[in-house]
């Protein structure tokens, strides 16, 4: 029998988080499932039967010292760890000139620099896997201007996928291979953040011509997490409905 990978997965008490959560489980790994509110995780944990596989820890991505304790936690039960995968996230709707510094701040400190922290820290431990792998959830927003969100969040999308190339050329002799995933609107509580003229726009918009499901979303995740040729690295997985293509 295979050893069950560990697997760091942040935002999983989200729409995409959840269903990760649930094909990480399916698939044999044993998941930290982070976020910053953890109540609904804990009871689906509860309510699944998933104890053994899967601890919550409560963490909030915008401070370094919550994400020291997460380490220190994970370090605890793990001598490494195979997978991270960044799904936390946040969207601003406001356009430039009403975005604050503050809000730009905001969505900084989560997307990119709370990316940035927890890669960081997890590094050796993902180093000791040897065969380490980091998903990064970026977006169509990195490549398309997303006139419904803060000029932040399409920076920090973009940011990803010059992060995900960073790391996969910095780290690939440490056996580390690293992806980014970019969806088009997704059927998660992040798109119901849109007001429903704003709803209706973007789908008339879609050539697919209906949302993303998350599990779509997780499929791909779960692809390059577990099961991409190990000779792949740096790549974005694009699943926008046919909006561009790189
Ligand atoms: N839903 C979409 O249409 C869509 C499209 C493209 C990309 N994405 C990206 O996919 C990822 C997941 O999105 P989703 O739709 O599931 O969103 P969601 O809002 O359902 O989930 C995001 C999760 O991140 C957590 N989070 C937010 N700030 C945090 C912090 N400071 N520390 C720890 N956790 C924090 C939230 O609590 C939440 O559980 C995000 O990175 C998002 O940008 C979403």
């Amino acid at each position: 029998m295979d050893i069950p990978k560990i697997v760091v997965l942040t935002g999983a008490s989200g729409g995409i988080g959840q269903v990760c959560l649930e094909a990480f489980v399916r698939r044999g790994c044993r998941v930290i499932a982070v976020d910053m509110n953890i109540e609904t995780l804990e009871r689906l944990v509860w309510e699944k039967g998933w104890e053994e596989s899967v601890e919550v820890v409560r963490t909030d991505l915008r401070r370094e010292s919550d994400i020291d304790d997460l380490v220190r936690v994970i370090g605890e039960t793990w001598d490494h760890v195979d997978v991270l995968v960044n799904n936390a996230g946040i969207v601003k709707r406001t356009p430039t000139d009403t975005t604050s510094l503050e809000e730009w701040n905001e969505v900084l400190a989560v997307n990119l620099t709370g990316t940035f922290l927890i890669t960081k820290a997890l590094h050796p431990l993902l180093q000791r896997s040897k065969q380490g792998r980091i998903v990064n959830l970026s977006s169509r927003a990195a490549g398309r201007p997303h006139l419904n969100a803060s000029p932040a969040y399409g920076a920090t999308k973009a940011a990803l996928i010059y992060l995900t190339r960073h790391w996969a050329a910095e780290w690939a002799r440490d056996g580390i291979r690293c992806f980014a995933i970019a969806p088009g609107p997704v059927r998660t509580p992040m798109f119901d953040t849109l007001d429903p003229l704003q709803r209706d726009k973007t789908l008339q918009d879609l050539p697919l011509g209906r949302l993303i499901e998350p599990e779509e979303v997780a499929s791909l995740v779960l692809y390059a997490a577990l099961d991409c040729p190990e000779v792949m690295t740096g790549q974005t997985f694009h699943c926008n409905g046919a909006t561009y293509w790189t």
